[in-house]
């Protein structure tokens, strides 16, 4: 390592929601997510001696504390060691915030990757494509996921839209939105570990194996009608297509209460569809709605009913609205 020492890097990922066919993605199922303006921010200094401190950061007020978190540390290994980079010949300090593992389901952990990896990358003056980023980031990403479908590292990478197809090559493609689409995001209150729920739909499909392939090829229907509703900016088909996702989701068991109470609440209160997002089995639900006005209305009421909740435009800036 040249120059400064400790030197340190700033790195940025961003979160994402899966519009539709999280979990069945990671059998080969079409699906796609879109970009979320609300990055996952890590700062990395690299310097002389031997070790690996983590401290998070308060959201709110206060001291930075010591991570303890040993998901986290390994995943953080994992990325250290992808990129050939020793901790018995380095002090590595990483520094994060404390959203982690809060709003589940939001593409946290492979924000949190791809942001250390660029992070480690400036600390060291590397230079480093995208593509190579997103490809260190999956490894630690495996360590939340399991057997990660890769989608949310590629868009916590590149920060933008994207139809998704493990296996193929390359696995995705970017799609533009062909609508301003707001949605509102609403918080179970219940932190979920996205690898208990893959573990789970795993263990659905070895044991209910027809039930599991007819839901793949209404999935694989589902993901393209969607593709099409997106791009032609037909809001109301493409919330019925999200409501149905929703009940696939239900069948492979990752929904629970909560998100079925708030995902119920927001169709009442007129939403265009509502699923949950991400790994499930808590963590957080996406509701379709008309304008931002109409979303902002329905962050009150589930607030009111003690679910942390805000209302987001989807995409980046230079997408359409
Ligand atoms: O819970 P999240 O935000 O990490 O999203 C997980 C998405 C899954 O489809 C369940 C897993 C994957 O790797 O695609």
């Amino acid at each position: 390592m040249k120059g400064r020492n400790p030197s340190e890097g700033k790195g940025q990922g961003f979160r994402k929601a899966i519009l539709i066919n999280e979990h069945l993605v990671v059998y080969g199922v079409p699906a796609i997510a879109v970009p979320i303006l609300l990055p996952v921010e890590v700062t990395a200094s690299v310097g002389r001696g031997a070790g690996l401190r983590i401290f998070v950061h308060p959201t709110t007020a206060g001291n930075p504390r010591k991570d303890i978190d040993s998901d986290r540390f390994e995943a953080v290994r994992r990325v250290l060691r992808t990129m050939g980079l020793s901790e018995t010949e380095n002090m590595i300090q990483i520094q994060c915030g404390d959203d982690l593992p809060g709003w589940s389901g939001l593409g946290s952990s492979a924000g949190f990757c791809v942001a250390l990896t660029r992070a480690l990358c400036k600390a060291l003056s590397r230079s480093c494509p995208d593509e190579e980023i997103n490809r260190i980031a999956y490894e630690g990403e495996k360590v939340f996921a399991a057997n990660p479908s890769g989608i949310d590292n590629t868009v916590a990478t590149h920060g933008q839209t994207v139809w998704f197809e493990r296996g193929r090559m390359p696995a995705w493609e970017w799609i533009r939105i062909g609508l301003p689409l707001w949605i509102v995001i609403g918080y179970s209150g219940m932190p979920a570990r996205t690898r208990d729920e893959v573990e789970k739909v795993a263990r659905f499909r070895d044991t209910h194996e027809s039930v599991f392939s007819g839901l793949v090829q209404g999935a694989t229907r589902l993901g393209r009608d969607a593709r099409t509703a997106l791009e032609k900016g037909d809001r109301v088909s493409l919330g019925a297509l999200m409501d149905r996702g929703h009940a696939m989701l239900q069948q492979l068991g990752v929904s629970n209460e909560r998100l079925d109470e708030m995902i119920a609440f927001c169709r009442h209160q007129g939403a265009l569809g509502a699923k949950l997002t991400g790994g499930g089995g808590g963590g957080c639900m996406l509701a379709l709605v008309s304008d931002q006005s109409e979303g902002e209305t329905m962050v009150g009421g589930l607030e009111q009913m003690g679910y942390p909740a805000l209302c987001v435009k989807l995409g980046r800036e230079e997408e359409p609205g």
